[in-house]
């Protein structure tokens, strides 16, 4: 067994997690990875941008107007002012250490638009390769500081509590099945989202939920969780994960077909620039009819291989040249609004554990997230979360941890167990996906139920069967439709409609 002690581990090395610890000079800092250090989740292959409000014509106030329209009533409207406010000064540090991202020809930085925001706001790097880009910057960044310590290729099985408070967390080493320890009086939830419980995602291996599973089964409240976003446009092919075809595609002119007509102008004034649910149940509906939709992106014409190198590659190994040929186009869970309750430091109702990217629910995103702010609320809600734990932590006081007992269990999901996590992935996006009903989610959780039943061993596997139970139990409580959560039973706003705490109390596959 590897026991280590630090003085904050954070679980996860995508933007949120790297830039928390860039923030901790002075600290003994341990970053726990998955997957290789500066690969894995979804930072490094994000292609959309970075919103932020930098550009002449724009201001902090404006983007917050924007990010709070498509929140649809529930984001916290002191979380939105905090991200475009402080979102500015972040971008400029990043620089700093190294980010380069895509300017004019005057070497001024250059702004894009995407659908929803009121502004060119939107920061790329190389085109569609931003989170690329970002990566490699803090990973670049992080290798310098000599007080942080990277442990790769290590899940998390789960929070160390003593007395009630996160005393640090314990792993598997993936190649090895070794067990580690690290206790730590601080401990950072920033591992990404839970886009694999469906059985179409664009997101990483990474993105199985496990964030949201460890915090809740430390009692942690979560917030929001029924709000997930569908992409409209991922590249229908038979990887896992589907390709994303970036929303700039559409801001740049690309149409949506079906039998070769659009059909985004009949249910939306912005066509296929209207909020992402709305493509993504436009999309879904036509599928419903047995129509395969299609992407048109050939008005981008030659200058798509340079505009969009990352999609163009994704075509090109689909055996698709963009220039000339339609794309076929699937939504795709994409994005968790939801997650660990957090107040606008990033703490968590656990003391001794912040949160923060994706796996946090700061309310910045409301019932919908608008396009490229995750990015920016990764990089904004991280330093925030580093400041708040230097001030927080009484780093005088002796620091005790219980003794615990480990089970060592397999990582990812085993030869056996793949047919359950199959199951699972296909019950979601068919009952808990684009369009739900009590109905339907009833459905799912007694499939879910069977799974347990099964005694899967795999910590992924029962990550993700507490991830889609807690979805699923949360999505049923929401009795009104609204953002990315939208039930055939409630098909309106309800009238009174606040966020929504949550408490799983689930006999998971744990016991
Ligand atoms: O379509 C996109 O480029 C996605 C951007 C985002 O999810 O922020």
């Amino acid at each position: 067994m590897l026991r280590f002690k630090a003085d904050v581990a954070i679980i996860g090395g995508g933007v949120a997690g790297l830039s928390a610890a860039l923030g901790l000079t002075n600290k003994r800092v341990i970053v726990l990875t998955k997957a290789a250090f500066g690969r894995g989740g979804s930072t490094p292959i994000a292609q959309g941008g970075i919103a932020c409000a930098m550009g002449k014509d724009d201001t902090p106030e404006l983007h917050a107007a924007d990010t709070l329209v498509a929140g649809d009533g529930l984001s916290v409207k002191k979380c939105v002012d905090l991200l475009t406010q402080e979102g500015p000064a972040c971008i400029r540090k990043l620089i700093e250490v190294g980010a380069q991202f895509d300017r004019t020809e005057d070497g001024e930085l250059s702004f894009g638009r995407e659908a929803a925001h009121s502004r060119r706001r939107i920061l790329h790097a190389n085109g569609d390769s931003t989170g690329a880009e970002v990566e490699r910057a803090l990973v670049a960044a992080i290798k310098c500081r000599e007080n942080v310590q990277v442990i790769e290729n290590c899940y998390v099985a789960d929070l160390l509590l003593t007395d009630g408070h996160v005393s640090g967390v314990y792993g598997i080493i993936n190649d090895s099945h070794e067990i580690i320890e690290v206790s730590a009086p601080a401990v950072v939830l920033a591992c990404g989202g839970i886009g694999r419980i469906y059985q179409f995602t664009t997101n990483p291996v990474e993105s199985v939920g496990d964030g949201l599973a460890i915090a809740a089964r430390a009692g942690a409240v979560l917030s929001d969780v029924e709000f997930v976003q569908f992409h409209p446009t991922a590249l229908n092919t038979t990887v896992d994960p589907l390709p994303l075809l970036t929303e700039a595609l559409r801001g740049e002119g690309a149409v949506l077909l079906a039998n070769g007509k659009r059909f985004m102008p009949d249910i939306h004034k912005d066509a296929e620039l209207a909020p992402r649910d709305v493509v993504a149940r436009g999309i879904w509906a036509q599928q419903q009819k047995g129509m395969q939709v299609m992407l048109d992106a050939r008005c981008i014409g030659d200058k798509f291989p340079q505009k969009f190198p990352t999609v163009f590659g994704f075509c090109q190994q689909a055996g698709l040249d963009p220039v000339r040929d339609l794309l076929p186009v699937s939504p795709a869970a994409h994005y968790h609004m939801g997650g660990v309750s957090v107040d606008e430091n990033g703490r968590t109702t656990c003391p001794g554990l912040w949160a923060c990217g994706e796996v946090s629910a700061t309310g910045v995103h409301g019932a919908n997230r608008l396009a490229s702010n995750s990015l920016l609320e990764g990089i904004v809600f991280g330093a925030r979360v580093s400041q708040d734990i230097l001030e927080q932590i009484n780093w005088n006081q002796d620091f005790r941890v219980e003794s615990h007992t480990y089970f060592a269990r397999p990582t990812f999901v085993t030869q056996e167990e793949a047919k359950y996590a199959d199951l699972l992935r296909h019950t979601m996006w068919s009952d808990v996906g684009l369009v739900r009903s009590e109905e339907s989610m009833r459905h799912a959780l007694g499939i879910l139920d069977d799974i347990v039943w099964k005694h899967p061993q795999s910590l992924m596997l029962c990550n993700m069967i507490d991830t889609a139970r807690i979805i699923t139990q949360a999505a049923r409580e929401r009795k009104e439709s609204r953002g990315g959560h939208y039930r055939t039973d409630y098909p309106e706003h309800a009238e009174h409609s606040e966020r929504h705490p949550f408490v799983y109390t689930g006999n998971g596959p744990w016991l």
